[in-house]
Parts: C-alpha cells; structure tokens; sequence
C-alpha cells in the first residue's frame, strides 16, 4: 500500500503593522499608482522588533496543529524553510520545537528562498515514504523587511513579512489518491546575480541587502513556472484539466496572470493574496493555501499545484490532492 504525506492542518501569522502603498509613498519615492499597476500590491505587514521569524512561525504552527487536532507531542519532524532566520545558526526550526514544548524530534531549517516551502514540502514528502517521520510540520516564514534596502524603490515595495505552516501526516493510501502526488524542484545557480543578498558571514560577515534585476527575473519566471507545472502534472498523471487551484508564489501578479496565460488556466483557478501580503518568500505558498482553505475556496478532494521560484534560481511545483 502507497504510504501519504496528507495535508491534516494549515494556519498562518501576520505581524501587528500594515503598511498601505500610501503609507509606504511617505516614505519612499513611489506612488501606490505604480505599485498596483506594475505588481497588484496593495499593502504589506511589517515586522515590529519584537516579532521574529521564529515568533511569526510559532504562531502559524499553533494554527496548523489545532487545525489538524493535535499537540506539538505528535510531531516528529519540523522544517522551517526561510532565507532570514533569526540568527545564522542554530536553525529557526529547533527555537520554534522549543517554543512548542516538542523535545527530541528532527529539526532543520531550509534555504531556497522564495521555493523553501516547496523543496521542504519533497523533503518531508520523501521522509514520510520512507517511513522516517509520521507527521511533520512545515513552515515557511519570512521577516524580509530587515534585509530591504529601504532606499531602493525598486525592491522594497515588493515583499513583506508573514509565516505559513502545514501539519503533513502519513496514511495509506485507501485508494482515494489523497495527499502529495508528485513534486519536482530545480535549481540553475548560473543565474545567482540575479536575485541575491549582498552580504553573508562567510563573505562581508554582515547580512546583506536584497538586489534584484526584476525584469529579468520576471522573463525566467514565467518560463520556469509554466514548464515545472508541466513535469509535476506528467509525473502525477493528470493534465491542466484535472487542477481545481493553482496556488502560487505571490511574487506579483502579473507573473501570476502571465503563467495562467501560458497554461491556458482560467485566471479565477488562481489564488490572489499578494495584494494584501505582496511578496512574503518562502512564507508566500502556505499563507495564501492557508488563506484559501480558511475562507471555503479550497475544499477537500481538490486538486492543487502549489508552484514557487526564487533566489538561485531554485523553481518547483508540487501537486497535491487536499
Ligand atoms: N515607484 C515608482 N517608480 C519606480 C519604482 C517605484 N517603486 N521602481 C522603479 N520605478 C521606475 C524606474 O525607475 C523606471 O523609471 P525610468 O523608466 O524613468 O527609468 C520605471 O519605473 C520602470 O522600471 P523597471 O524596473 O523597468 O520596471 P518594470 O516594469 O520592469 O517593473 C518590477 C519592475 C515590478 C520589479 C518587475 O520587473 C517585476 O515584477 N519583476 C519580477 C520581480 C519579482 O517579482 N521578483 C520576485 C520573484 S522571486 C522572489 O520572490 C524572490
């Protein structure tokens, strides 16, 4: 019998503050004109001080588990996928299973960028397979407003912070094809320049600011998108038919709408939360799945394809019966 990686719970966090494009414009030489029109940004949660990669993710995963209906002691493996972890090391992940008051399981982070939440969602995939973990908690959760160069308005217009979490439990297979079907995950780091931060502890020993060449990102990542859509489909046997959601990086919507365009999926299959978070990384696939099974669009027995690219370029789409 196939053994599962079933979605039992999501639940998300936001920070306190919201910044507005007209809040954003007081301070930065933008206008919320541009922002909407170039990117269906609208507004932004920003971390205060006092709220930390790990405390955003700590509050998702308490929503996950009691989603999912069970205690942090059920848990035996805890992915934190991020690219701004609260310190260097130790991993985010071992502070949030402490947080929780889970002592002893598997705890790592995952960097990927704005594709950690999905190479963590294969990770556990394979694991729970492989019999090497029963339920999981995945987490993707982003404080990037502090690597922001707040005097480039090309960039910091565009992200946010946030935390997405996912409580994923084995099951048999009784023959209803429920949980993750397929998952393919790429990297191409030739193209690093275009989208990195300009520090690191083994470089400037600093943390860096975000750089962006946008409009080239833009171009691969519509390519990318539409291709890895494309093998996950084929791996699982399905066709663009058979999707009821794609839920998305929400990195803009305009990639959004262009890769539905190249796919031929009807604009209304996709859901939309970067006008609300605008581009939050790795935290970005599991609040907006979190978001659309929350509010009754995503419903059980659905099919999803959750699809993210970022920094690297590392790309991936995984599809999954909720
Ligand atoms: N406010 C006002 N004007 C601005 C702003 C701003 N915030 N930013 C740039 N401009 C100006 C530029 O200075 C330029 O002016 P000029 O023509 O007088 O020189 C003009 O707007 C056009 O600038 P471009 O950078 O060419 O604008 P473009 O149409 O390419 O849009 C954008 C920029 C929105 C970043 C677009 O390239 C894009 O969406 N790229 C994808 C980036 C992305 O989503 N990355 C994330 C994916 S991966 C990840 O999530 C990490």
């Amino acid at each position: 019998m196939t053994r599962r990686a079933i979605i039992s719970g999501t639940g998300s966090a936001l920070p306190r503050t919201c910044v507005t494009n007209e809040e954003l414009a007081e301070r930065v030489d933008t206008t919320d004109e541009w922002i909407r029109e170039r990117t269906g940004i609208t507004m932004r949660y920003i971390a205060e001080h006092d709220e930390l990669t790990s405390t955003l993710a700590i509050d998702a995963s308490r929503r996950a588990l009691e989603a999912a209906n069970m205690q942090a002691s059920d848990i035996d493996l805890i992915i934190v996928a991020t690219a701004t972890p609260d310190q260097t090391f130790p991993a985010t992940a071992t502070k949030v299973q402490a947080a929780l008051g889970n002592h002893g399981c598997t705890a790592f982070d995952v960097a990927a960028v704005c594709s950690g939440f999905l190479y963590a969602m294969q990770v556990v995939d394979s694991m729970i397979r492989a019999n090497s973990a029963t339920n999981a908690l995945v987490i993707g959760s982003e404080t990037f407003s502090r690597i922001l160069d707040w005097e480039d308005r090309t960039t910091c217009v565009l992200f946010g912070d946030g935390a997405g979490a996912v409580v994923l439990s084995a099951q048999d297979d009784a023959g209803d094809n429920t949980g993750i079907l397929a998952c393919q995950m790429h990297a191409d780091g030739r193209h690093h320049d275009l989208l990195y931060v300009d520090g690191g502890p083994s470089t400037t020993k600093t943390v860096g600011k975000l750089r962006m060449k946008g409009r080239e990102v833009f171009r691969h990542a519509v390519v990318n998108l539409a291709e890895v859509m494309r093998e996950t489909l084929a791996q699982a046997g399905l066709s663009l038919a058979d999707i009821d959601w794609v839920v998305p990086h929400q990195a803009n919507a305009r990639i959004l709408d262009a890769t539905a365009r190249k796919l031929g999926l009807k604009a209304e299959q996709v859901v939309v939360t970067v006008d609300k978070h605008a581009n939050t990384s790795a935290a970005s696939v599991p609040l907006a799945l979190d978001t659309a099974i929350r509010d009754g669009r995503i419903k059980r027995g659905d099919i999803l394809v959750l699809e993210a690219m970022g920094g690297g370029f590392t790309w991936g789409a995984c599809i999954v019966r909720y």
